[in-house]
């Protein structure tokens, strides 16, 4: 069970990974259009803060894509750097050539089990099924997981089904429950992953009687 943060905010992503609770991160364009900054100077960041597997989108043409992913790679390291490619036929056919080369594809925008079949074939190391917009569509977003993990377990498929889109913490228990690898989140669900109120209730009554018992032993 890993757990990525879906996020380009460095310093959001240093806090949490202090933690020791946090695989990887996921990154966007829309992302890092909201962090203001050049994608390269985050990704350096997180490079040098050892976040273990950062995905980074590619756009435009087979070739660009091909030429950007594999000029990623060689920049920041093929451990640590997976290219993230949208599922489209030229995102396939990118896939298909990287993967060729043993770079880390993450394969998004993944809406149907359909999608996730082709992806893996491409030699996908991830497919993001994007469970948040499904469910804004009224479909079940975290069937849509359900229904990848279960063909890839039954035919034995390396690809790992990386749950995106999350839109809160029942989500995120019930992505790995129905057979999701890994799930990627906003920082503000991984967060709420602590929170119980009868965590905070029994704390409070444990910190209270604590004291009192120092009280009679002092
Ligand atoms: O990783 C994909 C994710 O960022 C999409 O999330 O909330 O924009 O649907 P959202």
């Amino acid at each position: 069970m890993k757990i990525f943060l879906d996020t380009a905010d460095v310093p959001t992503i240093k806090k949490h990974f202090a933690s020791g609770l946090i695989d990887g991160v996921t990154t966007n364009p829309t992302l890092i259009m909201k962090s203001g900054r050049d994608p390269e100077d985050v990704y350096q960041e997180l490079v040098d803060l050892g976040i273990p597997d950062i995905s980074m989108e590619v756009v435009g043409d087979t070739v660009t894509m091909a030429a950007e992913g594999a000029r990623l790679v060689k920049k920041f390291g093929k451990d640590k750097t997976t290219i993230k490619v949208p599922c489209t036929p030229d995102g396939l056919w990118v896939c298909k050539q990287l993967s060729k080369d043993l770079i880390k594809v993450n394969v998004t925008l993944i809406f149907s089990q359909a999608q996730a079949i082709l992806a893996a074939k491409a030699g996908a190391k991830y497919v993001s099924p994007f469970v948040g917009r499904v469910d804004d569509n009224s479909f079940g977003g975290l069937c849509l997981v359900k229904d990848i993990a279960k063909v890839f377990r039954e035919h034995m498929v390396r690809t790992e089904v990386l749950a995106a889109s999350l839109r809160g913490v029942r989500d995120v228990g019930r992505a790995f429950e129905y057979g999701g690898d890994i799930v990627t989140m906003p920082p503000g669900v991984f967060e709420k992953m602590y929170k119980h109120i009868l965590t905070d209730q029994g704390l409070e009554l444990f910190d209270k009687d604590w004291k009192e018992v120092q009280s009679h032993t002092q």
